[in-house]
């Protein structure tokens, strides 16, 4: 596989609106049969959080995990985003392009050399997303926003699923596509439910992470398909 491919395909399917389930909420006992019933209702963004317990307070998973599912995701035809809640992520972004990801997200607060994080990704053969957390302006994205493909408004503070959905993000999205232009997908994470999604695509996101909406319920994948729905309606 060239190292273009991952990238590619990132590309192509960050452009088109995607419900991206996010594993933080599965039951990693069964992550790879949950990630097929979901990949089985049509999900093709597969959201894997990953946080370090200093940018962030609790310790997640590292690349041995995207590693785990990334054939499972390929085969279905889609791709891993790695979320990195991690501190200087420019130091192992790298690692979770070679365990898979397709897509790696790194934090616009975790660097002072944000720029030089965003193209070693590039380099590695991923696409490459910036995200700002509830309290980081939209601006903190201007000197980036012509290199990614990719701009995460967190709509919760990151670090635990299940939190509720930050009302405000609703006036900040529109101030974020006007730093990044048309070209970047803007996604949204945290909070995100059959509600929150369309309020959010109304207010220009395209690309919706939701855990515990998706995998805190009973049938994930009744669940994906509901919120793809609510985007529809
Ligand atoms: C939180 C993570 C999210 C998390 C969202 O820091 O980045 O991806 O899984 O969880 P919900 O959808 O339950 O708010
Ligand atoms: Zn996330």
């Amino acid at each position: 596989m060239s190292a273009a491919e991952p990238s590619l395909r990132a590309r192509e399917l960050l452009g088109q609106t995607q419900v991206a389930p996010s594993i933080l909420s599965a039951d990693f006992g069964r992550l790879r049969e949950q990630v097929r019933e979901v990949l089985a209702a049509g999900a093709r963004v597969i959201h894997v959080d990953v946080m370090d317990g200093h940018f962030v307070p609790p310790i997640t998973v590292g690349p041995n995990v995207v590693a785990a599912l990334a054939e499972t995701v390929r085969e279905a035809g889609g791709m891993i985003e790695a979320h990195l809640m991690i501190e200087r992520p420019e130091r192992t972004a790298a690692d979770y392009v070679r365990a898979g990801a397709d897509s790696v997200t790194i934090h616009a607060e975790a660097t002072p050399h944000l720029a030089r994080a965003v193209g070693l990704i590039h380099e590695s053969g991923a696409s490459a997303g910036v995200a700002i957390n509830p309290g980081t302006p939209p601006e903190a994205l201007a000197e980036v926003a012509g290199e990614i493909e990719l701009a995460l408004c967190m709509t919760v503070n990151p670090g635990w699923g299940g939190q509720p959905f930050i009302r405000s993000s609703l006036q900040k999205l529109p101030r974020l596509r006007t730093v990044t232009g048309e070209s970047v997908a803007i996604e949204v994470d945290g909070g995100i439910d059959t509600a929150t999604a369309p309020a959010c695509r109304q207010a220009g996101a395209s690309v919706f992470v939701a855990g515990s909406a998706i995998f805190g319920e009973p049938d994930p994948a009744a669940a994906y398909v509901a919120i793809a729905g609510s985007l529809s309606a």
